[in-house]
């Protein structure tokens, strides 16, 4: 039999990223793990069910996180001194490799996973390590604690350190157990191929890393023009392809057939950009990163006036902080940088605009997440904003501001994936 629950409150989301649909004192009707109706009146069939009732509170959907490197946790705040490629060498490959510790892994996942609860983000698109037996963990985590994720061994063979490399069969290998040990087994938690970008990956690993994509109907995460060195490098190393997009593209990894992330996107030209649109590549925008690793402001607005697929990622450790909220902050001003300094054909991204990012956006990656419409699975927080006011009297939308502007964790109350709350 189904089990239905109802939610009560100020409901807020965003259907399209244009405008925010408010319900103040509404209804949401969920059936097993599924909204079933978000309504003003309460349909008399459900008159005998019991309400939770959140009247004085928001609730609004849960975070989605398009991008971010579990294994850069304990870097986050750290090493913002460096560009990209010498910030790679310098902190965070040293900081991967430790991940071959399994002991190591198992300390700073969990940590990692009560951070994510914490900030309300319920879904995630992750890059692990090299390592299969750490990443099968830090997979292992979120099936465990009731998490929505893509979870990536990473593939790396060439152009890295000593302490972080594999051979390049070894590197098939391992992501062939990886998949068979996590493929099928979790409607909530999959595997995702994860090429850590051009530099790293020779052209035999990238070509069987496709093949595995199709063997095992997996999607592909990567990086993509994320900044100029980075850039540079892959034109020297690919002379043959004449742009970025058009190396991944030779080895099949570019979207089309496979749901494909990019992480980034910041330096795509027109037939990068018409490329990534026509195969529905997903690109993760990673605002505080691309400051942090100055690797550039990505046009944002123009993808999604383009009618891209965009969602945001917090990117941890080029990016300072997993709080979407701070994310959303950071896409709207990178924006407005964009706008004064770069071009102002498109305007610059509205609070709801960027919210619809962190939410349906990033949630389209899973399919039904990150919005209140009927058949999306129930992602959600409840928000109690008491302690952010003096006097509330705003309304819903403001309110909404309000907290991502500057509310913090505590403003949130409960979370939920999947129809049930998560616990600590
Ligand atoms: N490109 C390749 N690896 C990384 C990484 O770990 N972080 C970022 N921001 N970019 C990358
Ligand atoms: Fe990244």
């Amino acid at each position: 039999m189904e089990k239905i629950k109802i939610y009560k409150g100020n409901i807020i989301f965003t259907k399209i990223p244009e405008k925010f649909e408010v319900l103040e004192n509404g209804y949401i009707i969920v059936s097993d793990s599924k909204i079933k109706k978000v309504c003003k009146e309460l349909p008399w069939e459900y008159n005998d069910i019991k309400i939770e009732d959140y009247s004085d509170k928001i609730i609004m959907p849960s975070f989605v996180d398009l991008h971010l490197h579990g294994p850069q946790f304990e870097n986050m705040g750290l090493g913002m001194d460096k560009e990209l490629l010498p910030w790679l060498e310098t902190y965070t490959f040293p900081e991967e490799s430790k991940f071959k510790d399994l002991e190591y892994a198992k300390k700073v996942y969990m940590n990692l996973i009560n951070e994510l609860w914490e900030n309300g983000t319920t879904r995630s698109v992750v890059f692990g390590t090299i390592h299969r037996e750490s990443t099968e963990y830090l997979a292992d985590l979120f099936i465990k604690y009731g998490f929505g994720a893509y979870v990536g061994k990473v593939n790396m063979d060439i152009n890295s350190p000593d302490t972080l490399v594999e051979s390049t069969s070894e590197s098939l290998l391992e992501t062939k157990n990886f998949l068979r040990n996590y493929a099928g087994v979790s409607s909530r938690v999959k595997p995702i191929i994860t090429p850590r970008f051009i530099p790293t990956c020779s052209g035999t690993l990238l070509s069987g890393l496709s093949d595995l994509a199709r063997e095992y109907s997996v999607p592909v995460q990567s990086h993509l023009s994320e900044n100029k060195g980075e850039i540079e490098w892959v034109s020297e190393l690919h002379p043959e392809c004449k742009n970025y997009s058009a190396v991944y593209d030779k080895y099949g990894l570019l979207g089309g057939d496979i749901k494909t992330v990019m992480a980034h996107c910041v330096h795509c030209d027109e037939d990068e950009i018409k490329m990534l649109k026509d195969r529905g590549v997903f690109v993760a925008h990673c605002p505080t990163s691309n400051l942090n690793v100055y690797s550039g402001i990505a046009p944002i607005k123009k993808y999604m006036k383009l009618g891209m697929n965009v969602g945001i990622g917090s990117d941890i450790s080029g990016g300072h902080t997993l709080s979407m909220m701070k994310c959303i902050v950071s896409a709207i001003q990178n924006s407005k940088m964009y706008y004064l300094y770069i071009d102002d054909s498109y305007g610059m991204l509205t609070l709801s605009e960027a919210f619809y990012l962190a939410t349906k956006g990033g949630g389209k990656f899973f399919g039904c997440s990150g919005s209140f419409e009927e058949g999306y699975d129930f992602d959600a927080l409840i928000v109690d904003d008491s302690a952010i006011y003096s006097v509330l009297n705003k309304d819903v939308e403001q309110r909404l501001e309000k907290l991502i502007y500057s509310g913090n964790t505590s403003c949130i109350i409960k979370r939920f994936a999947f129809g049930e709350q998560l616990e600590k």
